[in-house]
């Protein structure tokens, strides 16, 4: 207990840790001889004086090596590779680049993660298909993977037990926000999972844990940095998330504009900016992983996309993780129960406040305020109107719904008016991709 006291001691005067220092007190943590009470103090001496390239990835390393790592030789014959988003409103860009990735030869074992707070979850989403088993076993990831190239499942037991600990304590002592414990918490689950290839998606804006640009840059530098010095390839994109991404908030209706997505045509619709960004981040996963120029990586995921092989690579795995999207279908086709509100003014709409939408899709129940708590799958805001659109007085400007409590709709709907700004004049364009790193 001494030992880890100094320990704490030295980076709480701002000293860079010893690499056998992070390693003995992450593995007493994990192993229980080392309390809550302490590691929560080093993780908040951590959040206030960082830590270098080197610490991060000293702690990267001994929190992966707590539990499991996927060797994927024998398994698949082909490179192995992942994406990784920080997390958004309405980003169910994965739904569309990993198919999209595994259509191009890519094996892709995809580990997502649950919604908790404002950012939705990839594994909350893909519960709203009837059917579909989240949580596999890791050798029944890699039979899915080996069957179809593509799995998205979620971290199992046997992954990064050190962060499934830590992230619990993080979460209840304020120390979530803090770049080297992030960079070590997603890297730690990433790199166990066997892919040579990981791309980022770091989000920055309103609707995104990093706000600014100079937090998102250091963000992404981290994790491309924290993967190269695992001798892997990695680069990263941040992105714009100060409106939703495409037009639904939620769970099932974002499966639902995927799928719209993954169709032939749907990069020349209303969907195109996103179907174009998630083009983007297939095509550098897959001119990383198999060392081909972007530019024939990006004509390779267009074909992939509009000859339909993206759409039945997702269906693929969808049918061989339980779930059946003809159910799925039904479900979204049950009577919910809505409300629609409409612009007070005439103009142009030049913001929509992602974080604002987000609030208003978990007080509609499509989300979590706690862990545990239930999620209405139909719950959620279809937006009618994107950036930039012309609307009048009465325009239609979102949707919000879900299963069975209009109350909750009608309490929401101010706030949800809200999150639009309209102006007289159009706004100007503003790129999804805002730098590449790596
Ligand atoms: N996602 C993670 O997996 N860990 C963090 O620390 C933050 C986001």
């Amino acid at each position: 207990m001494t030992a880890a006291k100094l320990i704490i001691d030295k980076k709480r005067e701002g000293r860079a840790l010893g690499s056998a220092e992070i390693r003995d007190f992450v593995n007493g943590f994990t192993a229980g001889e080392i309390p809550d009470c302490q590691m929560s103090a080093l993780a908040m001496a951590i959040c206030c004086r960082g830590m270098t390239v080197r610490e991060t990835a000293d702690l990267t390393d001994v929190m992966m090596r707590s539990g499991a790592s996927i060797d994927w030789k024998g398994v698949v014959d082909r490179p192995v590779a992942d994406k990784h988003s920080t997390g958004g409103v309405g980003d169910k860009l994965s739904f569309v680049i990993q198919p999209l990735a595994a259509a191009c030869g890519l094996a892709v074992p995809s580990l997502v993660g649950r919604g908790l707070g404002l950012t939705g979850g990839t594994a909350d989403k893909l519960e709203s298909i009837p059917g579909y088993k989240v949580s596999l076993s890791i050798d029944e990831l890699k039979r899915v993977v080996a069957d179809t190239g593509l799995a998205m499942a979620t971290q199992t037991a046997e992954i990064a037990p050190a962060d499934r600990k830590l992230y619990a304590l993080r979460d209840v002592t304020g120390t979530v926000a803090s770049i080297p414990l992030i960079t070590a918490s997603i890297l730690s689950k990433k790199l166990a999972e066997g892919a040579e290839t990981i791309v980022f998606d770091v989000k920055c804006g309103r609707g995104a844990f990093m706000k600014d640009q100079a937090e998102a840059h250091a963000l992404a530098e981290s994790l491309v940095s924290g993967v190269r010095a695992a001798g892997r390839r990695a680069a990263a994109l941040v992105t714009d998330m100060d409106a939703p991404l495409g037009f639904a908030v939620g769970n099932a209706c974002e499966v639902e504009e995927a799928l719209a997505m993954l169709s032939p045509g749907a990069e020349s619709g209303p969907l195109a900016g996103i179907v174009g960004l998630s083009v983007e981040f297939a095509a550098l996963m897959v001119s990383l992983a198999r060392g081909v120029p972007l530019d024939d990586a990006r004509a390779e995921c267009r074909a992939r996309l509009g000859d339909g092989s993206a759409l039945a690579k997702f269906r693929e795995m969808v049918a061989a993780q339980g779930g059946d999207l003809d159910a799925f279908a039904r479900l979204v086709a049950r009577p919910k129960v809505k409300y629609r509100i409409q612009s007070m003014r005439s103009g142009y709409v030049e913001s929509i406040d992602a974080e604002r939408v987000a609030r208003v899709a978990l007080s509609l129940g499509a989300g979590r305020w706690q862990p545990g708590d239930r999620i209405d799958h139909l719950a959620g805001v279809r937006l009618a109107v994107g950036r930039g659109d012309k609307v009048s007085i009465g325009s239609p400007l979102a949707t919000l719904e879900n299963s069975s409590d209009p109350d909750a709709l009608e309490r929401a709907a101010a706030e949800l008016l809200k999150a639009f700004t309209v102006s007289p004049t159009p706004p100007e364009a503003k790129p999804l991709v805002i730098e590449r790193i790596g």
